[in-house]
């Protein structure tokens, strides 16, 4: 037998301790949760992703009566972003979410399903995606989807 282990790191910020273009992101996330659409869960999730070329795309849930439709925060601005901008690899991405008493004590990390949508991102603009936590008691943050999807599954895998 033979074993290894997976570590990540994870590095907690406070929101002052950020340079101001992340705050700025922190900021757009948390705007973005007062755009979901989340009429079942009242779980409001907002995302806000920073282009190369320095444009931020927000994002948000929507969801759907019938549920497996509904699209979470963070594929809602990656989609929203490879539609507007093809070309632009995606640098960064905050993510939040409150529920009807408020913002979460804890981070929220993104589902298996964003997860691996953020993993092809990287992947497709070969361009590690440094995700950000936001959440009441500070910013978590990983520098690549890597540290949250340990033996990842890409296209190369297949060859
Ligand atoms: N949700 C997200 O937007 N992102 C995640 O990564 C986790 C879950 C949304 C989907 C649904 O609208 C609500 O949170 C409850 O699952």
């Amino acid at each position: 037998m033979r074993e290894y282990t997976i570590a990540s790191q994870v590095c907690v910020y406070n929101y002052d301790e950020l340079p101001i273009d992340e705050r700025e992101l922190v900021d757009i996330a948390r705007e973005s949760t007062y755009h979901s659409y989340a009429p079942y869960s009242h779980f409001y999730v907002g995302a806000a992703l920073r282009l190369r070329n320095g444009v931020i795309i927000p994002g948000c849930n929507q969801e759907n009566a019938a549920s497996p439709v509904t699209i979470c925060a963070e594929r809602s601005a990656i989609f929203a972003a490879g539609a507007q901008y093809p070309e632009e690899p995606v640098m960064k991405i905050a993510i939040t979410a409150r529920n009807d008493n408020g913002f979460m004590s804890n981070p929220i990390p993104p589902c298996g399903s964003c997860r691996q949508v953020i993993l092809e991102t990287e992947d497709r603009f070969k361009q590690p995606i440094r995700i950000l936590l936001a959440c009441e008691n500070g910013i978590h943050v990983v520098e690549s989807i890597k540290a949250l999807l340990p033996l990842q599954f890409v296209g190369e895998s297949m060859i």
